[in-house]
């Protein structure tokens, strides 16, 4: 009789202390001690439902951590959206009529004797080099927010790249290499968006040298998917600043705005397609545009 006493003391209080690795006493070789084998095995198989559940919960609360942090990014850029939306538009008309103006002073200030006209030519270029750079923000602002029409047509890509780099002005300490794998001549997007992808990424790489170094851009079909790949031999980038280049305003330049990425993220995505990114500090880095494969056949079918 003190046998079962004993049992039901210990399985007492493995209930109160809820502690399902402890065992009961299984001595002897009676119907008591069959019970407590049966006790035991419940107790084991409680202890691992246990333990899966105590997983299950840590797992429920990273998914929840997880949710929270992608809400409050959604909030934010919700919030950078409105604001972009009204600074936007507020600041478009009097940068262009800047702009105009800028224009106007230009044409008057050729007339002038040189000693004057050098001085106030040097001056208009840092106003024009600002209110470019105004236009800029603005510009990538509205880009990160605003509803898109995306316009696909045959896109020659060399053409393309040859434009990007005539418009960034390469200076002579960067050897540029352009490769177009065979099959990887054209894509079917939008020219204009595609075109201001590019520009932000070969724009970051020519930042990352300041004292030269290499850019290539590849282009190549890889798992049916056409690839563009943009590669400098810049200064490259550390695990935490990789970990943050595509959140809205995160920058490590001075004079950056930090919005390069984040509308090159939002563009790509809107042509259908994926950025991807590869760096080394010290070494350079890599940023890969995945993007629906050209289809010559449908392309036709589309024209007609
Ligand atoms: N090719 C690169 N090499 C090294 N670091 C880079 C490169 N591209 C981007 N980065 C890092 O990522 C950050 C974010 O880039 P992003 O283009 O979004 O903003 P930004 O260049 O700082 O400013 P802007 O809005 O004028 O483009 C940069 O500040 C830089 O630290
Ligand atoms: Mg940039």
């Amino acid at each position: 009789m003190r046998k079962i006493f004993r049992l039901r003391r210990e399985l007492i209080e493995v209930g109160e202390r809820r502690d399902f690795s402890k065992r009961v006493r299984e001595e002897g070789n009676d119907e008591i001690s069959d019970l407590a084998k049966s006790a035991n095995w419940m107790l084991s198989s409680l202890e691992r439902s246990s333990e899966e559940l105590k997983r299950y919960a840590a797992h429920l609360e990273e998914l929840v951590e997880e949710q929270t942090v992608k809400l409050r990014e959604k909030e934010r850029l919700a919030a950078i959206g409105e604001t972009a939306t009204t600074v936007g538009h507020d600041l478009r008309n009097p940068l262009q009529s800047i702009i105009n103006i800028a224009y106007l002073m230009e044409e008057e200030v050729s007339s002038l004797p040189p000693d004057k006209r050098e001085v106030l030519a040097k001056w208009m270029k840092r106003l024009r080099d600002n209110v470019a750079y105004m236009d800029k923000i603005v510009s990538d602002l509205q880009d990160m927010t605003r509803p898109l029409r995306v316009e696909r047509r045959e896109v020659r890509l060399e053409r393309l790249f040859m434009d990007v780099l005539d418009d960034l002005k390469v200076p002579g300490n960067v050897r540029v290499n352009l490769k177009i794998n065979p099959g990887a001549e054209k894509a079917a997007t939008d020219l204009l968006i595609l075109k201001r992808i590019l520009h932000n990424l070969v724009n970051n790489a020519l930042q990352a040298m300041p004292d030269g170094g290499r850019i290539t851009i590849e282009t190549s079909v890889s798992g049916g998917h056409l690839e563009i790949r943009v590669e400098d031999t810049g200064v490259g980038m550390d695990e935490e600043t990789l970990r943050r280049i595509f959140t809205p305003l995160f920058t490590t330049k001075a004079k950056g705005t930090g919005l390069g990425l984040a509308v090159c993220k939002r563009l790509i995505e809107e042509l259908g397609g994926d950025i991807s990114v590869k760096s080394s500090k010290g070494m350079g880095t890599t940023f890969t545009l995945s993007l629906p494969i050209y289809d010559a056949g449908e392309q036709g079918k589309q024209a007609q």
